[in-house]
């Protein structure tokens, strides 16, 4: 009997620190992002890197990110504006030549803590215990086409976003992707530069559910 009570208060408290583990990001920070996406089309794999700086807006309900492309000389500005609070979303393109605005309805919220559905898998250490993250593992799905399989890590402590892989289908494309937070600072500086939407944007009044790239919004918001 008194084993058995021992054997239950242990399993409860293996239980609950398991589930402290999971943590919620900062309400508000900046950094970078760097992705590596491969996928496979018809026998053919391919990958695309991706780089980007993004604004985490828990507070206010809002995440935005920005990169900037060099095609054949001409410099390309790519914004992308999620705005819960507002429930609307702006895929915006400035070039000297061009601008393009497109923006659609958004429903949801910011996410802000490391799944309910996650399992803890274990933690590691960088460097000499320079970084200690929390690794998590969860299933997510949005159809039959579209699923991942996520590994996630965050900073043990503070909870800041360290890497994300996701390996899957995304539209029925088998898709690996991985992605890295780097130079992460608390707080958003200077909100206008992700957040200010164009006066473009009224103009080009196109009122359909923009093309989003749904893998980089996955690798804003982990
Ligand atoms: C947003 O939510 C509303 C109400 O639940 C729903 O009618 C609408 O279809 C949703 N829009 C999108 C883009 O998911
Ligand atoms: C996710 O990946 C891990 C590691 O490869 C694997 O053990 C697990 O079964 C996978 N989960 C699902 C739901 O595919
Ligand atoms: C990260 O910060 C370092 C030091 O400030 C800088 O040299 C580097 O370019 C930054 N990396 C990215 C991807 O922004």
């Amino acid at each position: 009997m008194a084993t058995k009570s021992v054997l239950i208060l242990l399993l409860v408290t293996v239980a609950t620190t398991v589930a402290q583990k999971k943590c919620c990001y900062p309400s508000q920070f900046e950094g970078s992002l760097g992705s590596i996406t491969a996928q496979v089309q018809a026998g053919q794999g391919t990958t695309q890197t991706d780089g980007l700086q993004y604004a985490y807006d828990f507070t206010n309900g809002r995440v935005g990110a920005i990169t900037s492309k060099d095609d054949m000389g001409v410099m390309t500005k790519y914004q992308y504006i999620y705005d819960f609070s507002k429930k609307r979303q702006y895929n915006i393109q400035v070039s000297p030549d061009i601008s393009v605005c497109i923006s659609g309805p958004l429903n949801g919220t910011v996410p802000h803590c490391v799944p309910a559905s996650a399992t803890y898998l274990g933690s590691s250490y960088y460097g000499d215990h320079k970084l200690t993250v929390d690794f998590f593992q969860y299933f997510e799905s949005m159809g039959p086409s579209n699923y991942a399989n996520v590994t996630m890590t965050v900073s043990q402590g503070d909870c800041v976003p360290f890497s994300v892989v996701t390996e899957g289908m995304n539209n029925a494309v088998p898709t690996l992707g991985i992605h890295g937070y780097v130079n992460y600072t608390s707080g958003i500086s200077d909100p206008s530069k992700y957040f200010a939407v164009p006066s473009f944007c009224a103009q080009q009044s196109n009122h359909k559910t923009p093309k989003m790239p749904k893998l980089l919004f996955d690798k804003i918001l982990p």
